[in-house]
């Protein structure tokens, strides 16, 4: 449904995103995980079109939208159903609803998987969750 692939992202000269691929399909759950400033709302922000990607791309049911005017993204998005829920400084709540968790670390995704698999994964939720 949505395919993010290999995407990099900017603030003027600062790049922020590294190369981030995600997919979520329909009727899915994913929720990213990161600690302060790994790059999870600018990936959002990307997705949406408010900083648009320098450099890969955003496929919405095979259609590209990267570079699309944001407005025009979230008719998009809502039309076919997908929403964007934050949920803030809230882990357990995150994994509770999540069918799939990407963690972030300095702008790239280090870690994919359900939430089961990394609530055994103590020392990914220790070196960049701060969590055990
Ligand atoms: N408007 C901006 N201009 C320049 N740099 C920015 C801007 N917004 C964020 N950044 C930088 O981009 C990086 C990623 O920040 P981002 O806000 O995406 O992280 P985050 O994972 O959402 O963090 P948090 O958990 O604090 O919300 C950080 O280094 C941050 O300082
Ligand atoms: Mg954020």
């Amino acid at each position: 449904m949505l395919e993010v692939e290999g995407i990099h992202t900017y603030y003027e000269h600062s790049h922020v995103l590294h190369g981030v691929s995600l997919t979520v399909a329909p009727g899915e759950g994913v929720a990213l995980l990161g600690r302060n400033g790994a790059g999870k709302t600018t990936l959002i922000r990307s997705i949406v079109g408010f900083t648009p990607p320098r450099a890969g791309t955003v496929r919405f049911e095979g259609t590209v939208i990267a570079g699309w005017p944001p407005h025009r993204i979230v008719r998009r998005l809502r039309e076919e159903g997908l929403a964007i829920l934050l949920v803030e400084q809230n882990y357990a709540l995150a994994m509770a609803v999540a069918d799939r968790v990407s963690v972030m670390s300095k702008g790239q995704i280090v870690y994919e998987g359900t939430p089961a698999d990394l609530d055994a994964r103590e020392e990914v939720k220790r070196r960049y969750l701060g969590v055990a």
